[in-house]
């Protein structure tokens, strides 16, 4: 199987007077795996069921290699989508469910045989096929929806968070099995989710979305160590990246209120952030009064309020400097700061 590299060209959505996707361009390489993330209602499922023709563009062209799809019937468009409901039919079993699509093809007997046990090998399913799916975990049923989803072998595959009805310890194992699930069938893996750690861990690229627009689109590390705006450096971290207002001043970043807190290279107004990671407890320092503390077991997260009244969030391995005392000392090294426009709310550093 092979990826279609696919091609989202000033694309708009419009239900009646609402604009949900005000002019959209986006390429995602053949092969690749992007992870579309942003908040409830941001257009995420809108942008996955267009490219899947589930859904008309109002505006603009999708083309899946080098064809124009945007008018194209689903069907017809050599893409597959799993969904969060992953809907199986109940008095089928697994061989049937996976090969359902292929017998509504007319693909002869013998072939489709053979074909569901290639997938039902990529997928780790060889031991299921005479199953019902009531006879699966939940996991498993998973693997059958992309299983049944890929054996036409799609160029494309679309996936509607797909496992935000598993728990959290079958989450985990899902994801690993998805990312070595991906490498395998090689096709072009486009995964709607709103859970962060699923986007940084599965994607080659995330594309943050934001009212309908990309706020930015580039690789997990880049997204974690480069935000380009605001909000994407409040929307990815947990907890998330402290934004002060502070002021660059011969060389110091200033709070509102005067205070120093690191050094800085950059003149004027700003917002400053600092991820809670980065902030570290030390001897000395920016004063600071514990408001609320929680034991995570493996670290715990402060609250903290600064003399001059600002607030902050960090997180401390247990046991660090002054880990249980009410009153801490912080340090906050010049290059954990990020630098925004406060007017723009786009990245300046
Ligand atoms: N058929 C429709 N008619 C009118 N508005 C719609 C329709 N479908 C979706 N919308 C609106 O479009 C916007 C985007 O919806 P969409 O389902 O794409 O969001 P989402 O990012 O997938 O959100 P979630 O994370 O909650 O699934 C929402 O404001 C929604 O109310
Ligand atoms: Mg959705």
């Amino acid at each position: 199987m092979t990826g279609t590299r696919i091609t989202i060209d000033n694309v708009t959505k419009r239900y009646d007077r609402v604009e949900v996707i005000p002019g959209l361009s986006a390429q995602f390489e053949a092969g690749e795996f992007t992870v579309i993330l942003g908040p409830s209602g941001c257009g995420k499922s809108t942008l996955l069921n267009m490219l899947a023709g589930l859904e008309e563009v109002t505006s603009g062209r999708l083309l899946f290699g080098a064809r124009e799809v945007q008018n194209v019937p689903a069907k017809d468009r050599g893409c597959a989508m799993v969904f969060q409901n992953y809907a199986l039919y109940p008095h089928m079993s697994v061989a049937d469910n996976i090969g359902y699509s292929l017998k509504l093809a007319k693909v002869r007997k013998a072939e489709r045989v053979e074909r569901i046990a290639a997938v039902a090998r990529i997928a780790g399913l060889e031991g299921y096929l005479d199953r019902r799916p009531s006879q699966l975990s939940g996991g498993q049923r998973q693997r059958v929806a992309i299983a049944r989803a890929i054996v036409r072998e799609p160029g494309v595959l679309l996936f509607d968070e797909p496992l935000s009805n598993l728990d959290a310890k079958l989450r985990n194992d899902m994801r690993i099995e998805l990312s070595n699930l991906h490498k395998r069938i090689g096709a072009t893996s486009v995964f709607v989710t709103h859970d962060q750690v699923e986007a940084m861990t599965l994607a080659d690229r995330i594309l943050i979305l934001n009212e309908g627009q990309i706020e930015q689109f580039a690789t997990p590390g880049e997204i974690y160590h480069r935000p380009r705006t605001t909000f994407v450096a409040e929307f990815i971290g947990a907890p998330a990246m402290n934004l002060l207002k502070a002021r660059g001043e011969g060389g110091n970043l200033c709070l509102a209120s005067g205070t120093p807190m690191t050094t800085v290279a950059h003149e004027g107004e700003v917002l400053a952030g600092v991820r809670p990671e980065r902030i570290e407890l030390s001897d000395a320092g920016l004063k600071a009064q514990v408001l609320y503390r929680e034991d995570l077991g493996s670290h715990h997260i402060l609250l903290v309020q600064l003399d001059s009244g600002e607030q902050m969030r960090l997180s401390t391995s247990q046991g660090g400097a002054n880990a249980d005392s009410s009153e801490v000392f912080l340090h906050i090294p010049p290059d954990a700061v990020h630098l925004f426009d406060p007017e723009t709310q786009q990245r300046i550093n």
